[in-house]
Formats: structure tokens, C-alpha cells, sequence
């Protein structure tokens, strides 16, 4: 099944159940929101989740892409990424919990085929503010599927304000032998779908109370999705990524992870360019910034005179059509190289002027500062120099 085909099975079988297919947002939030990129599908409906009317009603699904930062250090891995895309479902206010993960498991196990002895859920059991998801609970327990019961593991929110409440995960067994463990105690439980109880708010002091109406927010990842149902191991060897691992291969000779990483961020950055992001020095422009000097840094290691000139229009392409976005390739090639050259001025610089006797002996505070202040080397990139691993 390829992705395409999952995404139409997914919106199709919740049209068929009432739901309105929303357009996904861009992935840049609207002004005023403080957070930097879309972290979640519920993002931009924080208003509808808060209580107002949605003008497509009360039973909403869409696909939506999505950034996190939070997650850069574990791309390279078999399920992380920077820019991935969640399929999603909602109910404002309409139909609960329970009803939410008996589609969804229904979905799972008759719509996509997926063997109902492998998963198991877990659930939100009970703290000092909240008791335990018993709905949830039972619910699993009528279908007959195992479950963990956790507390920080099972609580949803989309920042330190806002809607949440408890959730109930899905997770899958993907290892070659029996799971000996339940979710949290081993990673080959990967987890597929999430269904938070959107039924709560938190203030500024920490205190919660009830939304005006419950809500139940779902998030499914698409490319762990198709992974798991093309049979295979990795996000990166799916339908999505295969001209990337085709392509890059014979350009570039990479061990698995730097391979992975460089497939990721530069994916992630066409599509960030491609929203009208640039290189910068803050915001959105910096997490831009660290995706691309992060690659570079990956190819230099081996080989100094890589160069982003060598990718192929055809991966960009490949990205900005399936996320159609209408820029072009020919763009987004330019303001990669641009960032090279001036990462490449930025690295030439910084070797000449640590290189000089004062720099010898490790750096003070003061050191930094006039780094930074005279030479235009951050404190990363000067750490990054002394270490070997700039960017
Ligand atoms: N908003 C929930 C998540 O992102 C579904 O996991």
C-alpha cells in the first residue's frame, strides 16, 4: 500500500463516519502564535479545541505536516524525523473517547490489515489532578487489547498552556521475536496512534479546568504508518523516502545514520524554503540555519569538497510536489548554497583566527564574547571548531 493510498483510506473511512476533510495549514503558525513551526495537528485548531464553532462542523479529519525540534537528535533512528506529516481526526465537542478508539482500531485492523495480536495501548491511570481514563480502559478491554497504565506517559499538551487532558496510545510490536515487555519497557513497541481526552485547560499558574466541551484530538505519524504497513523497518525505507536513498548513495557514501540525517534535513529544509523560510540567525530562519550547517558538517567530515551543488533537482522536486508546495526547485538550490557559502567563509574564518597563540589555552567567557562580538563566531561554532564537529 503505497502512502498515497493510505492517506485516501484514512480520509475516506472518516468521511464515511461523518468527518470533514480539512486542508492541512501551513507548516509556519499563524502571527502572534509564539511557537515556531506547526508541532501537531490540533495546532491550528487550538480556537475550535478552545470552543468556538468550526465552520466545517463537528467531526473534522485531515492531514497535516508538521516540524519538531525536539526531536533532532534522535533523527537517524528507524522512526524520527524533522518535517513529517500526522494524520488526524476530531471531534469538537461531538461523539467521546471510547467510540474514537474502536474506529481506530477498527481501521487499523480491517481497513489496513494490521494483526490485532500485535498491538497493545496504553492509559492514562489516574494523579493527584485528574483520575484514571476508565472509558479508555474499558474500551480496550471489550477489544480484547492489552494494556499499560501510565501518568506523565499519558498526558498530552501542546505546550505549557492550553488544551490537554489524558490519552490512550496505540502502539505495535515490531520485533522478530515475542514482546516479552509491555510498551514502555521496550522500543519495539512503536508507538502509531495517539487519542488524547482534549477536555481540559491549563492556566498560566498550573491549574486546570474543563474546556467547555470535550474534545478528542487524534494524531496517527503517516510515514511510521506506511513504514509499518510496507512491511518495513524504517520510516526511511518507505515510498516517501525512496528517491532520496536511491540518489544519495552514490553521490555521497555515508554510514546509516549520517545518511538518514542528511536525507532528513535536507527533505526538511526544501519544504521550510519552500513555506518562504530563509537562513538566519534567529526563529524559524536559525532552525533552518542548524538543519543545513548540520548536513554539511555530516558530508564535510569525510570529505571537505562535498557540495550541495550535487544534489539532484529531482529529490527537491520529489519533496515539493508531494507536499505540494508550489516553489521551485531552482530556488531552493540557490538558498542552499548560499548557506554553504557562508558557512564555508564562516569555518575558513574561525580556523584562522583561533589558530592565532592566544587561542591556544582553553577559552574564557571573555574569549567568547569577543569572538562572537569582533569575528561574528558564535559560541557553538567555536566550540564545534575546538572539537572537530562544527554546525
Ligand atoms: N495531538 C496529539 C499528538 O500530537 C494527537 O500526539
Amino acid at each position: 500500500m503505497n502512502t498515497e493510498h493510505i492517506v485516501r483510506t484514512f480520509v475516506e473511512y472518516f468521511q464515511e463516519r461523518g468527518h470533514r476533510h480539512l486542508a492541512g495549514s501551513s507548516l509556519l503558525p499563524l502571527p502572534g502564535d509564539p511557537v515556531l513551526f506547526t508541532t501537531s495537528g490540533m495546532h491550528p485548531l487550538t480556537p475550535y479545541l478552545e470552543g468556538r464553532p468550526h465552520p466545517l462542523g463537528r467531526r473534522l479529519v485531515n492531514v497535516q505536516r508538521c516540524l519538531r525540534t525536539t526531536d533532532l537528535d534522535e533523527v537517524g533512528d528507524d522512526t524520527h524525523l524533522t518535517v513529517f506529516e500526522m494524520l488526524g481526526t476530531w471531534s469538537l465537542g461531538d461523539y467521546e473517547g471510547p467510540r474514537s478508539l474502536g474506529w481506530g482500531h477498527n481501521l487499523l485492523v480491517n481497513g489496513f490489515g494490521i494483526d490485532p495480536g500485535l498491538l497493545h495501548a496504553t492509559v492514562f491511570g489516574g494523579d493527584e489532578h485528574s483520575g484514571p481514563d476508565t472509558g479508555s480502559l474499558r474500551t480496550w478491554e471489550e477489544l480484547g487489547v492489552p494494556v499499560e497504565l501510565t501518568t506523565d506517559e499519558n498526558w498530552w499538551s501542546n505546550g505549557p498552556t492550553g488544551p490537554c487532558g489524558p490519552d490512550s496510545e496505540i502502539f505495535m510490536w515490531t520485533g522478530d521475536t515475542p514482546p516479552r515487555s509491555t510498551p514502555t519497557g521496550d522500543d519495539r513497541w512503536v508507538e502509531v496512534w495517539n487519542h488524547v481526552m482534549l477536555r481540559y485547560r491549563r492556566h498560566d499558574d498550573g491549574s486546570l479546568d474543563l474546556l467547555p466541551r470535550p474534545n478528542v484530538d487524534t494524531g496517527l505519524g503517516l510515514e511510521r504508518l506506511s513504514a509499518i504497513l510496507q512491511g518495513r523497518k524504517s520510516v526511511f525505507e518507505t515510498d516517501l523516502f525512496e528517491p532520496w536513498m536511491r540518489s544519495v548513495p552514490p553521490l555521497w557514501p555515508l554510514d546509516q545514520r549520517q545518511l538518514r540525517l542528511v536525507c532528513d534535513h535536507l527533505r526538511s529544509s526544501a519544504v521550510v524554503i519552500g513555506e518562504g523560510v530563509l537562513p538566519s540567525n534567529t526563529g524559524r530562519g536559525y532552525v533552518l540555519r542548524r538543519l543545513v550547517r548540520r548536513v554539511l558538517t555530516t558530508l564535510w567530515r569525510d570529505d571537505p569538497s562535498r557540495t550541495l551543488a550535487d544534489l539532484p533537482e529531482e529529490l527537491i522536486q520529489h519533496t515539493l510536489d508531494h507536499f505540494g508546495l508550489p516553489g521551485r526547485t531552482g530556488r531552493i538550490r540557490d538558498v542552499l548554497l548560499d548557506e554553504e557559502r557562508r558557512f564555508t567563509q564562516l569555518l575558513q574564518r574561525g580556523r584562522r583566527v583561533l589558530s592565532q597563540p592566544r587561542f591556544s589555552a582553553p577559552l574564557t567567557e571573555e574569549d567568547y564574547t569577543y569572538l562572537h562580538d569582533t569575528h561574528g563566531l558564535p559560541r557553538e561554532l567555536v566550540r564545534g571548531l575546538r572539537t572537530g564537529t562544527p554546525g
